[in-house]
């Protein structure tokens, strides 16, 4: 495989570049872009629909955290839109733990039995306790009961990380109120490096935008800020042990 980056802009994934590549798959986190934490706008959704149509492409819908969404129902998946080219993945790796290492597939027919034998031939099978164990979670109601009383408490955490970034160092974080993570641009010029590592020195860990850059250079600097498992005294008395750094 060729990997072939393409922009991604405030509306999400930049279909005209796409376009322009000779790819025939690509991966999206089109309900919420990892890291920036924009939505795929609605004009740019059937666009990647058009692309994968005219190029009988694949799009791999990462769909990672759409449980979390904070201000709002989660937006539907871009499988509802095209079953014929769009491969949809998902885990219980933010909703329950990653250590399950249970997620699902949603692939269109004609791909589904080579997915299946290539899960087989990769790690033969997951664990079937583990799978009966969930199954009967959904089924009785709690894991939805799980999920409304984990958007109550993480939203309270990205609200106490979004406070604590006005009033400590004067910055929005960009992005959706949603997910574990929240992102803010830095002033330009800004060292995300020397941050990052100034920020450890005070036990307070970071990542920089430019870890999940291809090319970082001379791009806008900016840090993502994680808030999922921290509680949200911890998340105050961390931003405010940096805030002189993010000014
Ligand atoms: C973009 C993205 N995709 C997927 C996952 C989950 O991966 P897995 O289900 O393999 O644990 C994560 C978890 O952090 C993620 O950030």
């Amino acid at each position: 495989m060729q990997v072939v980056p393409v922009p991604v802009d405030s509306r999400g994934l930049v279909v005209e570049i796409l376009n322009e590549t000779t790819a025939s798959v690509v991966i999206v986190t089109a309900a919420h872009q990892t890291p920036t934490g924009v939505v795929l706008a609605p004009e740019r959704r059937h666009a990647l629909l058009g692309w994968a149509k005219e190029r009988d492409g694949i799009v791999i819908e990462d769909d990672y955290d759409s449980e979390f969404r904070y201000d709002r129902q989660p937006i539907g998946a871009l499988q509802g839109l095209s079953d014929r080219h769009v491969v949809t993945i998902g885990s219980v790796s933010k909703s329950l733990a990653p250590a399950l290492r249970l997620g699902w597939v949603i692939a269109p027919t004609a791909l589904v039995s080579e997915i299946a034998d290539e899960k087989w031939r990769t790690d033969r099978g997951s664990p079937a306790f583990d799978q009966l164990l969930l199954a009967k979670l959904m089924e009785s109601g709690r894991f939805d009961r799980h999920l409304r009383r984990m958007r109550v408490l993480y939203a309270a955490r990205r609200n106490a990380l979004v406070e604590a970034l006005q009033l400590g160092a004067r910055i929005q974080p960009t992005g959706l109120a949603a997910g574990f993570h929240a992102v803010a641009a830095l002033p330009p010029g800004a060292d995300e490096e020397h941050i990052i590592k100034e920020a450890r020195r005070r036990s307070v860990g970071l990542q920089g935008l430019g870890h999940y850059r291809v090319q970082s250079a001379g791009a806008a600097p900016g840090i993502v800020f994680g808030f999922g498992d921290l509680n949200e005294d911890a998340i105050r008395r961390g931003i405010f042990a940096i805030s002189d750094l993010l000014c």
